[in-house]
């Protein structure tokens, strides 16, 4: 397929001050569409919004599902992006899961590394900013009826971002939510479906509203597993191991969790993927021996967990503070990320030469 490139006539000023996350949208978007059975009219655009009549599908089944990853450039100019493949192979399990139709992997890569390129110099590289990739898809038949659509938009567009929490690197407070859940089995939990988010609102409402940041979610069943974060999964510090919840299919697998494993690992630490039970946490932060407490996610990177609310009470982690292991993964992933360490897994693509 060919990608027609139109360009912008009259370009936005770049923001001044802080970027905060996702306020601030770049002057390209990249839009293709489905219909009689395959993706077409690929191309970089003007960013615009679209017109939709009010009976298009996503408004009423929400038939949706987004990626999100990150383009970083350095003070020497260099642009790198985070492993974008597996971004586009988790949209493409995403797609399978509510019935959208798989994009061409090497082809969307392709056109996100040209947007990115048409939009470097909308890059921050200040410590701890980048380029923010939004890719979704969403059904766009204009009819009412629930069945899987025949038409689809797939779009990409780019936000200069800052920390995802106000707070930058300051540790996190986090609520564990009893009554409502995220997910559960053969659900959507496992896949980046827009209507996760949607269900998961309630709660973080309840916890911002209770002064924490956001909600650690419980397995649906039992209430008895910690699962992951509103928007990052979780890893533990128990007993000296590293150890975080095993996907069981209502956690979303995480391309930073993912990472961060393989990257542990490989310093020769132990990673204990199993069922973390909330009871071994609470018991843990009391006797001392779950040190640390981190989420793992491209929007926040790597964030320190100071407070854990849990049945009316607060139990803070590590005195408050950003542990030892959470400030050598955070270190670690933003230098393979930002090009000051070497990346030995390949999995940075620089885009800039
Ligand atoms: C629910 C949820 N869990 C975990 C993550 C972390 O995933 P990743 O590391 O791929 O950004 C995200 C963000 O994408 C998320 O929305």
């Amino acid at each position: 397929m060919e990608l027609k490139i139109i360009e912008a006539k009259n370009k936005k000023a770049k923001p001044a001050g802080a970027l905060g996350f996702g306020k601030y949208f770049t002057d390209h978007m990249f839009v293709m569409e489905y219909g009689d059975g395959e993706w077409r009219n690929a191309r970089i655009q003007p960013y615009e919004p679209f017109s939709l009549d009010p009976s298009t599908a996503v408004f009423h089944y929400a038939q949706a599902i987004f990626e999100g990853t990150k383009a970083y450039k350095n003070k020497e100019g260099e642009i790198r992006l985070f492993r974008p493949r597996e971004n586009f192979l988790r949209l493409n399990n995403s797609a399978d899961r509510v019935c959208i139709p798989p994009v061409d992997v090497d082809f969307v890569l392709d056109a996100l590394s040209k947007l990115v390129l048409m939009e470097k110099d909308w890059i921050p590289s200040d410590e701890g900013t980048a380029l923010y990739i939004r890719p979704s898809i969403i059904a766009t038949d204009s009819a009412l009826g629930v069945h899987a659509a025949h038409n689809y938009i797939f779009f990409i567009i780019l936000s200069p971002v800052g920390a995802y929490y106000a707070h930058g690197l300051e540790p996190v407070g986090l609520y564990v939510e009893q009554e409502y859940v995220r997910a559960s089995k053969g659900g959507t939990g496992h896949h980046k479906v827009a209507g996760n988010y949607a269900a998961s609102l309630k709660a973080g409402e309840k916890a911002i509203q209770m002064g924490y940041d956001q909600v650690m979610w419980l397995d649906s069943k039992e209430h008895k597993y910690v699962e992951e974060v509103g928007s990052m999964n979780i890893f533990f510090v128990l007993g000296g191991k590293v150890v975080t919840p095993m996907l069981g299919g209502s956690i979303l697998p995480g391309i930073t969790r993912k990472s961060v494993i393989e990257l542990l690992k490989s310093e020769g630490m132990e990673v204990e993927e199993r069922l973390v039970p909330i009871k071994e946490v609470i018991d843990g932060i009391k006797d001392g021996t779950c040190t640390e407490i981190f989420g793992t996610g491209t929007a926040a990177v790597i964030s320190p967990v100071g407070k854990v609310g849990y049945e009316g009470k607060d139990y803070i982690v590590g005195g408050g503070k950003m542990g030892e292991i959470s400030r050598f993964t955070y270190d670690r992933v933003t230098g393979i990320q930002t090009g000051k360490i070497e990346d030995k897994f390949g999995w940075v693509t620089r885009i800039d030469r």
